[in-house]
């Protein structure tokens, strides 16, 4: 785009919504332009703060008519690079749209805008005895939109299952400025095509998301964390399989490694609750028992777990703030490892019957070509949601690092297509995972998804170049 086309196209801009909207300011350009990915730079032209629906198809339709490319922005919490503005495009930000509506607590629903942080969303619900329950670490800066556009998942898929099932209904801007109000608040509508399912997890390649009607469930009673020390993975599925028949409701089901803890103790200052070192650890979390018998019960059921020599240690939570420190060491494993060095990350997942059987095919592999590529394997292992991180060893270049790491990429790919395994469990394609949709896709597959843009955004102004070019 030369710089006349953008002056015209901004000028156009604050005529239709407003002069306050448009930002060039360079901070502005860096903070807005990317997400959390680290692998690239920000390069936008220009930032939209748009503060309604109908202002974001009044922008829309400016930027299409000048041939202007547009990435959507959310809470920039992705780690694929789908928020990623690299090549002079205009970013579009929903962030000043973040009003929410009562909650309608007989139809259990609430409806948001796309810039309506998630805890913020979890906090109004609360307070009905109600919860949007998609959860994860970044909820503190997390929009509603940006989890609806990528299909967040998080820390209780197990129990709730992904965001796709908590949203009734969505508003959309297509990038000709056509706006798509689908679905309502209808929980049941079988009227032909449920085109809201095309704008769920296709990271704002089809159209702009900017409004939802949430589904909502009852709030869960009190939950309580117990944490485990293992001797190895063998023992962590066994443990995964006793909690599963067990009489309590498993809400999480989490793991790290030795090497995650030793990160996360050692980054964030905190205590290790265990009295001994194990290989692997599980954060399990379960509703809290409400009978002094279904106590007595889980106190047994722990027990059991040492005595048959699964567990190596384990500790019940007591308090609130004790299930908060447990937490901690779960959720500020991605963030440790960042502090520790550059990471080559992995979001993978496999059919759970799969899982072990994957993990020793490509720990062979590991053991035998690549010694002193240490992975830290930690994540949501009860959905079969690993995420996989290698750490650059001290006193290797990155080049080199870049060179054994994508040797090391082949190798777990090849096993993760053996196993009917995705490249991308929860946190997108993005720019960062297009060259391995290969595995995870096949051509007829990747045909029919290109045909899908060419119908939604024809010019491909959209967020071009994530998912596929
Ligand atoms: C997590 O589960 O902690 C997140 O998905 C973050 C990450 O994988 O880096
Ligand atoms: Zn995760």
């Amino acid at each position: 785009m030369t710089s006349s086309v953008l002056d015209q196209v901004l000028e156009e801009i604050k005529n239709s919504v407003g002069r306050d909207r448009v930002s060039i300011d360079a901070d502005d350009l860096i903070t807005y332009g990317r997400d959390w990915t680290k692998a690239y730079a920000p390069k936008p032209s220009a930032i939209v703060f748009p503060r309604c629906t109908q202002e974001v198809s009044q922008v829309l339709k400016i930027c299409s008519a000048q041939g202007v490319a547009v990435v959507p922005s959310g809470g920039r919490t992705g780690l694929a690079g789908g928020a990623m503005a690299t090549n002079g495009e205009i970013v579009l930000s929903l962030t000043r749209m973040n009003h929410m509506a009562d909650v309608d607590s007989i139809a259990q629903t609430i409806t948001v805008e796309a810039g309506a942080i998630t805890e913020a969303v979890h906090q109004k619900t609360a307070a009905q005895g109600l919860t949007w329950p998609v959860d994860f670490a970044s909820k503190g800066s997390s929009h509603i939109g940006g989890n609806i556009a990528t299909n967040a998942g998080g820390v209780r898929v197990i129990r709730y299952g992904l965001t796709r099932n908590w949203v009734l209904g969505l508003k959309v801007v297509l990038m000709s400025g056509e706006i798509l109000d689908l679905n309502g608040s209808l929980e049941k509508n079988n009227t032909g095509f449920d085109l809201r399912q095309a704008f769920i997890g296709t990271e704002g390649t089809l159209g702009v998301i900017t409004e939802a009607t949430l589904k909502l469930t009852r709030l869960p009673a009190e939950s309580t964390v117990a944490f485990f020390g293992l001797k190895d993975l063998d023992r962590v599925f066994d443990l995964f399989l006793r909690a599963r028949k067990s009489p309590f409701l498993v809400t999480a089901f989490e793991c790290l490694s030795r090497g995650c803890l030793e990160a996360v103790l050692e980054v964030q200052g905190l205590r290790d609750p265990l009295p001994s070192v194990s290989e692997q650890y599980v954060l399990l979390e379960i509703e809290k028992p409400q009978s002094a018998d279904q106590l007595e019960l889980l106190d047994q059921w722990l027990l059991d777990c040492l005595d048959s020599g699964i567990t190596e240690s384990a500790t019940l939570a007591q308090s609130p703030k004790e299930v908060q420190e447990i937490w901690a060491l779960r959720e500020g494993v991605a963030e440790s490892l960042g502090h520790r060095g550059r990471v080559h990350k992995h979001d993978i997942s496999l059919p759970l019957s799969k899982l072990q059987a994957f993990l020793k095919d490509w720990g062979r592999a590991l053991g035998t070509q690549y010694q002193g590529m240490e992975p830290y394997i930690f994540g949501h292992i009860g959905d079969g949601n690993l995420h996989v991180n290698v750490l650059q060893p001290k006193g290797m270049n990155s080049p080199e690092f870049e060179r054994i790491a994508e040797g090391m990429d082949a190798e777990m790919f090849a096993t993760l297509k053996k196993y009917q395994g995705s490249v991308s469990a929860e946190h997108g394609i993005g720019l960062l995972k297009k060259n391995l949709l290969e595995f995870s896709k096949t051509p007829v597959e990747m045909q029919l998804m290109r045909s899908l843009k060419n119908v939604f955004d024809p010019k491909n102004l959209l967020n071009p170049g994530k998912i596929f070019d």
